[in-house]
C-alpha cells in the first residue's frame, strides 16, 4: 500500500503537490461558507428594517374564484357587503370650480416645496386643518372603505416625544440602517436625524393606515389597497393645505411606527405610514432647488 501510494505521488503531478493544494481548497470552502453566512445576515437586517412595520395583511391579491382578497389574516367569507347597499342616485357634478383652464390649481401647487423650517410665532387656527382633513377623507378609496386616520398633534410635550421617538430611530437610521446608496443620494437634501421642525410646526399631522375594518357586528373586514388608498388621500390632504396658503413636508421615518402608535394609543388595525409637518414657513426658509420634470417627461397622450 505504502508503496503504491509512493509510486502514485511520484507519478502524478496532482497528488506530488496535494499537499500545497489542500489547503488552498480548504481556504476557498471556508470563504465561500463565510460569505454565505455573512449574506444570510446581512439580508436578515435588511428585511427587518424595510419591514419593522409592515404586517402581512397589507396586501390585497387578486383571486380569480374569489375576487380580491386581503391576504393576510383569515378573514372569513361574509355574504354582506361592507357598504350598505344604497340605491344609486343621479350625481350632482361639481358645483364649484377653480378657473376652468386648470392654471390657478397649477399656479398654486407648483409654488409647493415640502418645507423644514417653520415659523414658530405664526399660529394656524385648528379649523384650517379640519377643513384640509375633511378634504383629504373625501378621497377615493379601495372599495370605499376610507382607511385613514389623521392625528392632530398641537400640544407641545406631545410634539416634543414625537420628536424624540423620531430622532433617536434616524439617528440609527443615518448610521447603521441606511445603505450606502440612500445616504449619498439623500446629501443633495442635506437631512440628517435632527428635526427641530417637529417641534417648530405648529401641527405635526400623523397618518395611520387602518390595515382592516370593523362590521357592525364586531366581524373584521379587509382593507383593500389600504396603503395606496391612504396616499391618495394624503396627496389631497397636501393639496388643501397648500390651498389654505400653509407649508408642509411628508415624512416617512422608519422604524418609529411602533413607538408613535403606542404613544398615540392607536388601535390594533392601524399602521403608521407618514408624519406631516404643517404651518408657515420662515422667511429666511430654504429649499432644494429642485425642478418637477416636464410635461412631456411624465404624461404620455394615446
Ligand atoms: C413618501 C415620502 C416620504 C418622504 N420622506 C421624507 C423623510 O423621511 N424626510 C424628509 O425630510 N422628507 C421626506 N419626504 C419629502 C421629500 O424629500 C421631498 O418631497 C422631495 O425631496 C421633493 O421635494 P419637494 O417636496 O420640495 O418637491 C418624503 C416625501 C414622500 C412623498
Amino acid at each position: 500500500m505504502y508503496i503504491f501510494i509512493e509510486t502514485l505521488c511520484s507519478e502524478s503531478k496532482v497528488f506530488r503537490y496535494f499537499l500545497y493544494i489542500l489547503p488552498i481548497l480548504i481556504f476557498f470552502v471556508f470563504k465561500k461558507l463565510i460569505s454565505k453566512q455573512l449574506y444570510a445576515v446581512r439580508s436578515r437586517n435588511k428585511i427587518r428594517f424595510q419591514k419593522e412595520d409592515i404586517d402581512d395583511d397589507d396586501t390585497v391579491q387578486m383571486d380569480s374564484h374569489h375576487g380580491p382578497c386581503s391576504s393576510g389574516r383569515n378573514l372569513t367569507f361574509d355574504p354582506i357587503p361592507f357598504l350598505p347597499e344604497v340605491e344609486h342616485i343621479p350625481y350632482c357634478g361639481l358645483n364649484e370650480s377653480l378657473d376652468e383652464s386648470g392654471d390657478q390649481f397649477y399656479n398654486l401647487a407648483k409654488n409647493r416645496r415640502s418645507v423644514r423650517n417653520f415659523n414658530r410665532e405664526k399660529p394656524v387656527d385648528l379649523a384650517v386643518i379640519e377643513k384640509c382633513i375633511l378634504a383629504a377623507g373625501t378621497s377615493p378609496s379601495g372599495v370605499g372603505t376610507q382607511p385613514w386616520t389623521y392625528c392632530v398633534i398641537r400640544a407641545a410635550d406631545v410634539k416634543q416625544q414625537v420628536r424624540a421617538i423620531i430622532e433617536a430611530e434616524e439617528y440609527i437610521n443615518y448610521t447603521q440602517r441606511m445603505s450606502p446608496q440612500l445616504l449619498t443620494d439623500l446629501r443633495p437634501l442635506q437631512t440628517n436625524h435632527l428635526k427641530p421642525y417637529l417641534t417648530d410646526a405648529p401641527y405635526l399631522i400623523i397618518v395611520f393606515k387602518q390595515i382592516y375594518g370593523h362590521r357592525p357586528d364586531g366581524k373584521r373586514m379587509p382593507h383593500y389597497y389600504n396603503e395606496i388608498s391612504v396616499s391618495v388621500s394624503v396627496g389631497i390632504l397636501v393639496s388643501a393645505l397648500v390651498c389654505a396658503g400653509l407649508s408642509s413636508v411628508v415624512t416617512r421615518p422608519e422604524c418609529v411606527g411602533l413607538a408613535l402608535k403606542k404613544l398615540l394609543k392607536r388601535p390594533e388595525n392601524e399602521r403608521f405610514l407618514f408624519v406631516i409637518a404643517v404651518g408657515h414657513s420662515t422667511d429666511d426658509c430654504k429649499v432644494p432647488c429642485i425642478e418637477s420634470k416636464p410635461l412631456q417627461e411624465i404624461m404620455v397622450t394615446y
